[in-house]
């Protein structure tokens, strides 16, 4: 084995997944034979058409689609090497709590709970002490750094906009500082100002360490961000 193959952060091997629906009583493809591995520390951006299952991808890897077929070897900070796709629903919560993070264009917003709340809330998740102290002086920090204006903070985040939603969401995903963070376009509906915002961000996170896989659909934003690219079509077009 290769230096290179021993640090891998996430593997993935002929993964596959196709969508039955059963109104047209066809299968269409999500995804097919994908294999595409992740080094420790490395951001990898995923390109292609629409529809090319980029989406897929990474909801298997959060799990959130389940593939019928392949692997997807995570290596684990306190779990160890282990396959996603045989992982227990316990070992995925764990992950999606400490170790795995997800952005997506769309919010999850939570019922009755502040803009302010969403972020504090995440990042205690995150903190097994639950330091409440520490989670509010970064939530202030982000939501400052995403200049969500400080009349917004409590606030329910249903009625804000979508740029608004988007950067609570990214705040809440980034606070908890995870290993391993999965980018679905997150920058789709933002001015240029906050793709800046987000772009520094991801910069940071990624001097801290963090593995990334992301996906965007402004090639520019990628540029001198990712160390690879891959494409659905083409497989690794660079290193
Ligand atoms: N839950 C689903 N049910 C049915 N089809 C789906 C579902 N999710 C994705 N698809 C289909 O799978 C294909 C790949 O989708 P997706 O991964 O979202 O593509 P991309 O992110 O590259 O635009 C598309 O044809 C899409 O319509
Ligand atoms: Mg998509």
């Amino acid at each position: 084995m290769s230096r290179r193959e021993e640090g891998f952060m996430l593997r993935i091997e002929g993964l596959s997944k196709s969508f039955y629906l059963h109104e047209a009583g066809r299968s269409i493809r999500g995804c097919s034979s994908i294999s595409l591995t992740v080094q420790a520390g490395e951001f990898v951006g995923i390109t292609g058409r629409s529809g090319s299952g980029k989406s897929t991808i990474l909801r298997s890897i959060y799990r959130t689609n389940l593939p019928q077929d392949g692997s997807i070897l995570y290596r684990s900070a306190a779990l160890g090497l282990l396959d996603l796709m045989k992982a227990s629903e316990r070992e995925i919560l764990y992950l999606r709590r400490f170790e795995i993070g997800y952005i997506s264009q769309f919010l999850n917003v939570l019922p009755r709970t502040t803009a302010y709340d969403t972020v504090v809330q995440s990042a205690l998740e995150a903190v097994s002490e639950g330091d409440r102290a520490y989670a509010e002086q970064e939530t202030e920090r982000l939501l400052r750094h995403f200049e969500l204006p400080e009349s917004l903070w409590e606030l329910y985040p249903l009625t804000f906009s979508g740029g608004e939603k988007l950067r609570l969401n990214i705040a809440a995903a980034m606070i908890k500082k995870p290993r391993l963070l999965l980018l679905d376009e997150p920058t789709a509906s933002l001015d240029n100002a906050s793709k800046r915002k987000v772009r520094e961000l991801i910069e940071r996170l990624k001097q801290g360490g963090c593995t990334m896989l992301g996906i965007f659909h402004d090639l520019e934003f990628m540029e001198g961000l990712c160390d690879r690219e891959f494409n659905m079509q083409e497989g690794f077009i660079d290193g």
